[in-house]
């Protein structure tokens, strides 16, 4: 029986960091895991750190998985993989990390639909679709983390669907921590405000290379796990973040998505 841990969007940022945190942790639970799973869309990355994490940790396999997993695509691509591993002397998925995802800044009326439709495809539908081909085989002991975002507690304006798609996954998440209780799997929303990585280049089509201000991924990696450890169904690392989460609920949140609106200093080409 193989033991796995699956991350998406492992080819750089926040997810990069998880699959090194989680290789070196990997003999830490009851089940030794046997496999690590990288998925994203740049085969080179994917390659370069499978190879860095097989050698930092010898017996553990890492397969880089190069697809799109956008919409409900992600979710067939992965439940086919999942039965060709079961078939082959069984399967349990002791984590699954679901962090693939993009932001998209500017107005919602001037920037292009199609980009915020795939937003959606993405960091709502597929991130859903993925977490049904994996819980069949999950099992007492397994984890779910879901990257969400600050962005998560709040409307924002200027950045409309981003903000709507995260408290999606946010709220998701916590469903499905009530309904998988009882089953002994746990479930995480991570909810990072600015992180170090490549959604700023990302979300400004080139415009802005970094992320204003961003906190170190690793960092936000290994506190999200801790509290993951300790039962946590929501991880906010910063004390400024935990503070900004608050705003919305004393002020409203129509009156955040007025300022996120007014304040707003995000390049984008719209
Ligand atoms: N950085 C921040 O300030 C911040 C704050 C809050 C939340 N987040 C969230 O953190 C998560 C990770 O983002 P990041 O900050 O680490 O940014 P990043 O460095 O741009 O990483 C995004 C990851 O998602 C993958 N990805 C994008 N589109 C994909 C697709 N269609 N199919 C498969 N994989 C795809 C990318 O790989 P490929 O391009 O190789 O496919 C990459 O590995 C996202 O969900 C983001 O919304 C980020």
């Amino acid at each position: 029986m193989k033991n796995i841990m699956i991350v998406t969007g492992a080819s750089s940022g926040i997810g990069l960091e998880f699959a090194r945190e989680l290789s070196a942790q990997r003999n830490a639970g009851e089940r030794p895991v046997s496999e690590l799973w990288l998925i994203a869309r740049r085969v080179d990355r994917l390659a370069s750190l499978a190879a860095e994490l097989e050698r930092q940790n010898p017996g553990l396999a890492v397969r880089p998985v190069t697809a799109d997993l956008a919409g409900r695509a992600g979710g067939l691509l992965i439940s086919g993989l999942l039965a060709e591993a079961a078939a082959d002397g069984g399967v349990f998925v002791d984590i699954l990390v679901n962090n693939a995802g993009f932001g998209t800044y500017g107005r919602f009326d001037t920037t292009d639909l199609n980009w915020q439709l795939d937003e959606i495809d993405l960091n709502v539908t597929s991130l859903t679709a993925v977490t049904g081909a994996v819980l069949p085989y999950m099992g007492r002991g397994s984890r779910i983390i879901n990257t969400a975002s600050l962005a998560a507690f709040s409307a924002m304006g200027c950045f409309a669907v981003y903000a709507a798609s995260k408290a999606y996954v946010l709220n998701f998440s916590l469903g499905l921590a009530a309904e998988l209780e009882q089953k002994g799997i746990s479930v995480i929303a991570l909810c990072p405000g600015s992180v170090d990585t490549e959604f700023a280049h990302v979300a400004s089509e080139g415009l802005r290379e970094k992320v204003r201000g961003g906190k170190n991924p690793a960092l936000v990696v290994k506190h999200c796990l801790k509290l993951l450890r300790k039962g946590r169904k929501i991880a906010v690392m910063a004390l400024k973040w935990r503070i900004k989460a608050f705003l919305p609920r004393l002020f409203g949140r129509y009156f955040t998505a007025k300022v996120t609106m007014i304040t707003e200093k995000r390049p984008s080409r719209a």
